[in-house]
């Protein structure tokens, strides 16, 4: 079994305003992108409910990074440099 400590975390503001700006779609992004790449046990997804930034939405933070204004672009752009250091 993966050890948790050693995966990364990616959490989802799944709060109603992130949700229906984007993380939704984000979401399945990240599952679609952990799937294909075969990293389901080296990155863990979670969800979280609204951190108070609506504004700066949709929020997401990744291995600990907080992102504002994410999209499926930039997303899959983060989720390839993650990949490039967890293997
Ligand atoms: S819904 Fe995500 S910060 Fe408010």
């Amino acid at each position: 079994m993966a050890d948790d400590n050693n995966s990364t975390e990616v959490v989802v503001c799944l709060g109603s305003s992130c949700f229906a700006r984007g993380n939704s779609q984000n979401l399945a992004v990240v599952e679609e992108y952990l799937l294909h790449h075969g990293m389901q046990n080296s990155v863990r997804v979670t969800g979280c409910l609204c951190q108070d930034e609506c504004k700066r939405g949709p929020n997401m933070v990744v291995g600990g990074e907080h992102h504002h204004e994410m999209d499926p672009a930039r997303l899959r752009e983060i989720l390839l440099a993650l990949s490039s250091g967890t293997s």
